[in-house]
């Protein structure tokens, strides 16, 4: 019998490319850089399954292109807000994408920013390689205490609630908005409270929340303009949350102490961008959930979501013991249950 055919859209860990490798007729996109729109239009042609990245678009025209033996899209990526969900509902194609998986990593991550900002760290690193470094000095790059500040958050999902359970360790004093009410979690410290009273209490706000048109610009000059100006900014979830023109002004005049960018808009961020000029701002190429351990269960659930997809299993909680060997075979440490529930969005 012939495999199914699959267009992988860049080399992903072999964690996952071998039970692709395995189970498909695979077409890989060599390149560092994400296949061109017209490379995807072309190469999505005749297949069965997709596994993209957050970097392609995919909306109903790739659909389209690919033609209507497709069966799934599995997105390499917890956010997925580079598919068009509703284009691929209306076209009973399921998606999948890699929940849970890099929680830990990416609230990690925002957890350095917030220490890299708030102590100062890149500035000080610059200080000693550029030979500005020479005496101890009383007022020397003050930054701020973690003790006892307010942390903000804004998205309350298990990324929000994994960078709350950090700052318990520093304490920190724990704030979240969330539109939704939030199931309590007994461990966590945490108080739920309006937007406007985020902005106006916390000391480090950090950004956990999808992009959606609700949450497109969020982080405006009106909205900053509320924020205290010792505040530090955090943003680790997707770059269009934030106006960069606004956090520009904002940093330029120190109406705020300092922001950490994980993410930006674009994407990425242009060489000439005013932001690279100034010194109170942390920026990184999207790196929050790059650990090897978070990349590989990335590659595994995408496989696996490509693979039950390509079955025809669209959404199902697969027996937890089945999953714990296939992760253990894989080398791969098992973290939490859900881990296992294949998270097609579009069909449940
Ligand atoms: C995601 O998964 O959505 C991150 O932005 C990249 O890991």
């Amino acid at each position: 019998m012939s495999k199914p055919k699959v267009f992988v859209t860049r080399a992903i860990s072999e964690k996952g490319f071998e039970l692709i490798n395995d189970f498909c007729d695979v077409d890989l996109w060599m390149d560092d850089l994400p296949p061109s729109r017209e490379d995807l239009l072309q190469r999505v042609r005749g297949v069965d399954g997709l596994l993209c990245l957050l970097t392609d678009r995919i909306d109903g025209q790739v659909m389209d292109a690919s033609g209507q033996q497709l069966k799934v899209i599995s997105n390499f990526a917890v956010g997925f807000d580079n598919i068009d969900i509703n284009s691929a509902t209306a076209r009973k194609i399921p998606v999948g994408n890699t929940p849970d998986v890099l929680t830990d990593a990416t609230a990690d991550f925002a957890f350095a920013l917030i220490l890299s900002v708030g102590r100062r760290l890149m500035e000080g690193e610059r200080y000693v390689r550029n030979g500005q470094w020479k005496t101890w000095g009383p007022m020397l790059l003050l930054g701020i205490e973690m003790k006892g500040a307010t942390l903000g958050l804004v998205g309350f999902g298990r990324i929000g609630k994994a960078v709350a359970r950090r700052a318990m360790g520093f304490d920190m004093r724990v704030i979240y908005y969330s539109p939704h009410e939030k199931k309590p979690d007994p461990d966590i410290n945490a108080t739920r409270v309006d937007f406007e009273t985020l902005l106006e209490e916390a000391d480090i706000i950090s950004l956990h929340t999808p992009l959606t048109t609700e949450t497109r610009h969020l982080i405006d000059s009106e909205a900053i303009s509320k924020m205290k100006p010792t505040v530090v900014l955090i943003n680790s979830s997707r770059g269009s949350v934030v106006d960069l023109d606004a956090l520009y002004e904002a940093l330029k005049f120190n109406r705020i102490f300092g922001a950490g960018l994980d993410v930006t808009e674009p994407e990425p961020l242009p060489l000439d961008s005013p932001l690279l000029t100034l010194d109170n701002i942390v920026i990184m190429p999207h790196i929050a959930s790059a650990s090897k351990t978070a990349r590989d269960k990335m590659s595994w659930m995408a496989a696996k979501n490509l693979i039950a997809g390509l079955e025809g299993i669209t959404c199902q909680i697969v027996s937890i013991h089945r999953c714990i060997n296939d992760l253990l075979t894989q080398g791969l440490r098992p973290c939490m249950s859900k881990l296992f529930f294949y998270n097609f969005l579009s069909l449940t």
